[in-house]
């Protein structure tokens, strides 16, 4: 099987963690970034020679050496690099293509670099590849709350290994992601194993606009000042009828916002994650604090906020506000 590996997002909900220049994906909270945790799980079903990265010019550097940090070589053509950045569904496009011209047709994994999750969770990953040959899979997580910031999956017939999806949702609002929980949905875990003919006739119907600028010219540059900004899930996912998906029962986690990043790390007694500095905390509970090594960060009667300090900014709000960071990278960005 072959492997693409998504990462060009920014990463704005970790602001001011993740930077446009610093990406979460590269960041180590542990020892090993989500990126290089993800080409470790991609290493279990592929060759080096079989993982294709799509990422940008400004973040090469961080693909290249954090992969020799792992001990490997990415071949040269396999680093496919955005003129900008146009969403997942040109970045995946792009890498099914030049998996297309260097191996033929083939069974090709898709892979966010932005997860926390378990490496058994590969086998089951893998064990989807005969369905692939007639559907797009997608792997879905069983929910634990109505988040908005996922896809929903509505699984229907049983079809070998996994099922039919009935209806495919990105990002519902609050009250539709509740309705959806109850009707036993699950959520979209953003990795897919997609066979490239399949991919590639899927694309043409639904999405013509991104399959043209792709057919009509050779020329990276070209395309994709042509191409428009769209994501695999509203591109393609809600809209094909040929989408099945596979249960994945492993640990996952989108470390996509503060939030979740308090939910994947070890609390102290009191429930607060204290990160990367010294603390002195009075009557205060379930709290994320990150700032550095050395600083001592006090906090009296303060309950569920995320605290981050960094040399140039610092960010306070509650944790259930985590979703809004966003907001404030792209005010920041207006004013610029
Ligand atoms: N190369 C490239 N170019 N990569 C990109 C681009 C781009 O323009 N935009 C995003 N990515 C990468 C991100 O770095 C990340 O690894 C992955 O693609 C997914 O993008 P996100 O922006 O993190 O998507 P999301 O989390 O909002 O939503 C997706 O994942 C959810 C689960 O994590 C969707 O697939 C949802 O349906 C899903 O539930
Ligand atoms: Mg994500």
């Amino acid at each position: 099987m072959k492997s693409i590996i998504l990462a060009g997002g920014s990463g704005t909900r970790l602001w001011p963690l993740s930077r446009e220049k610093y990406p979460k994906q590269f960041l180590k909270l542990n020892d090993t970034s989500l990126f290089q945790d993800t080409v470790l799980r991609c290493l279990e079903v592929s060759d080096i020679s079989d993982i294709f990265v799509v990422t940008n010019e400004s973040q090469k550097f961080f693909v290249i050496g954090q992969i020799e940090e792992l001990g490997h070589e990415l071949p040269v053509e396999n680093l496919l690099l955005e003129p900008e950045g146009k969403n997942t569904l040109p970045a995946i496009c792009y890498g099914m293509k030049e998996i297309y011209r260097k191996f033929g047709r083939s069974v090709v994994g898709i892979f966010s670099s932005d997860h926390v999750l378990d490496t058994g969770a590969m086998e089951t990953i893998a064990s989807a590849e005969e369905l692939a040959s007639e559907y797009l899979i997608t792997f879905g997580i069983s929910p634990t709350s109505p988040q908005t910031g996922y896809g929903y999956i509505k699984p229907g017939e049983a079809l070998g290994v996994g099922c039919k999806v009935s209806e495919f949702k990105e990002k519902p609002d609050l009250e539709v992601a509740k309705k959806y929980i109850k009707e036993g949905c699950l959520w979209n875990s953003g990795m897919f194993l997609f066979d490239t003919d399949v991919f590639f006739n899927e694309m043409k119907s639904n999405a013509p606009d991104v399959s043209d600028a792709f057919e009509k010219s050779e020329d990276v540059q070209e395309i994709y000042s042509k191409v428009p900004s769209i994501s695999i899930d509203y591109g393609i996912m809600e809209k094909s009828d040929r989408v099945a998906t596979v249960k994945i029962d492993h640990r996952w986690n989108d470390l996509g916002n503060f939030d979740a990043i308090y939910n994947e790390f070890d609390k102290d007694e009191n429930g607060n994650v204290i990160y990367n500095c010294d603390d002195m905390l009075l009557d205060s509970t379930d709290n994320l604090v990150y700032s550095k090594p050395g600083k001592i960060v006090s906090m009296i009667d303060v309950n569920d906020m995320v605290v981050v300090d960094t040399p140039d900014a610092l960010l306070v709000c509650p944790r259930k506000s985590s979703q809004k960071v966003k907001e404030v990278v792209s005010a920041l960005k207006d004013d610029e």
